[in-house]
């Protein structure tokens, strides 16, 4: 054995407690521990968790299954149709671990930040969203998760409602609901949310937040069409309410995507606009660093909570952000992922064309990593999803979508997290033999 590997083998024995190490003396076997407590008796717990919360308007209900979808590793060998993040062949890794360690060696690296964040890395997401939105307007955080969890409990306290997207997605519905607000569904169609029917849906309500993605939404690639956007800032302002943006997929354009819309909050200057974005769909799932932007007295509110909640964002991972996007790697590195989700889409929708003709396919984005299919009248989504497991590809269905009862049977397919697209012609095969069993 190498002697890397018998100190890491010792370091780990040490770290379980199991071995001593003295400098200097070696590595000696440790007093053995104390026998292992009787396991309790937890069962009171159930009562516990439940009692609080009677006299809550809207129950606040924590499920994570909506997340946990696009998160968690599927068995071996099943195709990852469902996955959120970027494969790990497409992940810059060497451009994050070199960032990461030029990070680490700068001065003060593991010192607090300012509890905004960093002032150059405030600068560099206020330019990247643009027009009225300054270095002063911006919060480093956590990942967009994070970062919605704090727009929503600071723009709505419990049991309001909150105007989504429909369908939209799932991870926000669930922070909605975490929070003991209540979701209520605005459709969307190809050109994004339907502005009369948002009117509608202010007027009825009363929300005073509109949560919206109107760059390649998640789940249908939809962008808010030009004549919308200035129509959905007006419908909100006239509403005396704000409109979250949640500008998650921005740098997974695909090559062959026209100009990019501006973010909203770049043609916002009366402070409508709560604007979120996220650097981990580009990187990995673990580059958790985002921004909130927004101007106006909402930026103190969502300070407050940030600081509550999470203090800051760990300076090494905001060092490590201004190394790797200031590095020469990393517009190559958007280049390569743009032509990569291209070619994926590209052969994923032919894929789909010519085995499953039955699924229908109303758009093709030109951002994002996934598509969005119609299920045929009549199929059942769950038999569906659990017939494409059993034939080896892992999909996600689309009822989790929908704040409320959906128009019909979807399933998203991303083509983001698998090798390539030798696994997309596989996995669409697979699909195949699971449509084939269930839909007769
Ligand atoms: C629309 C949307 N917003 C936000 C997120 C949160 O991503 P992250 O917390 O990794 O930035 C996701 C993740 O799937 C998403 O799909």
């Amino acid at each position: 054995m190498s002697p890397v590997t018998v100190s890491r083998a010792l370091a780990m024995l040490a770290a379980e407690g199991l071995v001593v190490t003295r400098p200097g003396a070696g590595a000696f076997r440790a007093r053995p521990r104390a026998s292992a407590a009787p396991a309790g008796d937890t069962s009171w717990q159930e009562v516990a968790l439940s009692a609080d919360g009677a006299g809550d308007l809207v129950p606040r209900s924590v499920d994570a299954s909506g997340v946990l979808v696009s998160l968690a590793a599927p068995p071996p060998g099943v195709i990852e149709f469902n996955g959120g993040y970027l494969h790990p062949s497409l992940q810059p890794e060497r451009a994050m671990a070199a960032a990461l360690s030029r990070a680490g060696r700068r001065p003060g690296a593991w010192g607090r930040p300012p509890m905004e964040g960093l002032p150059e890395l405030r600068e560099w997401f206020a330019r990247s969203v643009g027009g009225p939105v300054t270095a002063a307007g911006v919060l480093v955080t956590s990942g967009g998760q994070s970062a919605l969890t704090t727009a929503l409990r600071a723009l709505a306290p419990p049991g309001a409602p909150v105007l989504v997207e429909s369908p939209t997605y799932p991870g926000m519905l669930a922070i909605a609901r975490a929070a003991g607000l209540r979701p209520v569904p605005v459709p969307v169609d190809a050109d994004g949310v339907r502005p009369a029917l948002l009117a509608d849906a202010f007027r009825a309500t009363g929300a005073r937040v509109f949560v919206c993605q109107p760059l390649f939404q998640n789940p249908t690639g939809a962008v808010l069409a030009p004549d919308r956007r200035g129509e959905v800032l007006r419908i909100a302002r006239e509403a005396g309410a704000f409109v979250v943006e949640d500008d998650f997929v921005r740098r997974l354009v695909h090559e062959d995507a026209g100009p990019l819309p501006r973010p909203l909050a770049a043609d916002d200057p009366d402070g409508v606009v709560v604007h979120v974005c996220s650097l981990t769909k580009a990187t990995s799932p673990s580059f958790r660093v985002s921004a909130l932007a927004a101007h106006g007295p909402v930026l103190e509110r969502l300070r407050a909570i940030q600081v509550v909640d999470t203090f800051f964002v760990p300076r090494p991972l905001q060092e490590a952000t201004l190394e790797l996007v200031g590095s020469a790697a990393w517009p190559r590195h958007l280049r390569t992922i743009s032509a990569e989700l291209r070619a994926r889409r590209d052969a994923m929708t032919a894929a789909l064309r010519l085995r499953l003709p039955e699924l229908a396919l109303p758009h093709i984005p030109s951002g994002g990593y996934h598509l969005w299919l119609r299920l045929p009248e009549g199929a059942a989504e769950p038999a569906l999803t659990a017939a494409a497991l059993r034939a080896g590809v892992a999909v996600t269905p689309g009822r989790p979508y929908f704040s409320a009862e959906p128009p019909g049977g979807h399933l998203r397919l991303s083509f983001a997290a698998v090798a390539g697209a030798g696994e997309i012609a596989e996995g669409v095969r697979r699909l195949r033999t699971a449509c084939d069993e269930v839909l007769g």
